[in-house]
């Protein structure tokens, strides 16, 4: 099938209670980890591109090994989305160059820019059948470059919710309720928590709207382990717990972001191969490892957390 926009997805995801993973993809070796995971286990999947990723790979070059990923996986619905656009701009050009999905993220804005321009960005990605996720609230930590302190960020309010989803006509809505971006999510120490209370009461006020979280990697702990365990300096990385997760892709919550997950997935390869083979130099002997250390890790978070295995 064709590369897909979120409506039918979403769903179903959120009539049945699980979610469906986005992954964030840099270059051919992510791109086809994820799919190769999603294509056995039959699961949907959203590949999600960022301005950084975009500045990394160009836009080409990563649409053209997305379309190629449709072509080998022709029985699994997949979604081309970009990832934190930050201007109406942004989102046009993406709608214009094939993504079937685009996130505008007004977050850091007023309030009432944030409401214009993703009304503005609603207005022309519908008009391609290009689906559009918005985002309210702040969430802590590294967003493509921009910085977000832990005591600036704050928890999404729900009534607001009501009033910007009303307005703007987005398909679906990333808030913040705990979690954050990057490696570092919580404090040694500290108790990892959600706000389950908001989600629930997001959905009470806008029943079977889809929910995005982002920031949603569980920053696995082998992945931490091992990337130290051969040289790396990552003390105290913590995510998100799986259960949480799980529990969020029961209600409201139809996306789930990934991205560190598969750094760390990545990295942690990568350095032990190098650790155990220091005299090779084929890119090919490490990046196959590490492609694969993306499938499995991905394939256990469809069984464990995501819930959408046989949805295709
Ligand atoms: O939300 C941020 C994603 O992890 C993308 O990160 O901007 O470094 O590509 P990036
Ligand atoms: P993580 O850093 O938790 O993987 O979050 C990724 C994300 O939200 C991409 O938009
Ligand atoms: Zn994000």
């Amino acid at each position: 099938m064709p590369l897909v926009n979120t409506t039918e997805m979403f769903k179903k995801a959120y009539a049945g209670g699980y979610a469906i993973g986005a992954f964030n993809v840099n270059n051919m070796e992510i791109v086809q980890g994820i799919t190769e995971a999603c294509g056995e286990l039959k699961a949907p999947v959203i590949l999600q591109v960022s301005a950084g990723a975009r500045k990394y790979a160009n836009h080409t070059y990563l649409t053209k090994l997305v379309e190629a990923a449709v072509i080998e996986n022709p029985e699994i619905p997949i979604a081309l989305h970009l990832d934190h656009g930050s201007s109406y701009e942004l989102c046009k050009d993406c709608v214009d160059g094939g993504f079937t999905s685009v996130m505008f993220d007004g977050s850091s804005k007023p309030y009432e820019e944030n409401v214009e321009e993703a009304r503005k960005v609603v207005q022309y990605a519908h008009k391609y059948n290009v689906t559009v996720e918005a985002e309210l609230g702040q969430l802590a930590g590294i967003e493509d470059e921009v910085s977000v302190d832990a005591e600036k960020a704050h928890f999404t309010d729900p009534a607001q919710v009501q009033d910007f989803v009303t307005r703007t006509g987005v398909d679906s809505l990333a808030i913040a309720i705990g979690t954050s971006h990057g490696a570092y999510k919580f404090k040694p120490g500290q108790k990892p928590q959600l706000r389950f209370d908001i989600l629930k009461e997001v959905s009470e006020r806008l029943p079977g709207f889809p929910i995005v979280l982002h920031g949603a990697s569980s920053v696995i702990p082998e992945f931490v382990q091992q990337i130290n365990q051969f040289g790396g300096a990552m003390p105290d990385a913590i995510g998100i717990p799986e259960e949480m997760l799980r529990e969020a892709a029961k209600m409201a919550v139809c996306k789930i972001n990934v991205d560190s997950d598969l750094r760390l997935a990545m990295t942690a390869s990568i350095r032990k191969y190098f650790a155990e083979n220091p005299s090779h130099f084929d890119p090919r002997q490490y990046l196959a490892p590490a492609r694969t250390a993306i499938k499995d890790m991905v394939a256990h978070k469809i069984n464990t957390v995501l819930g959408c295995a046989g949805k295709a």
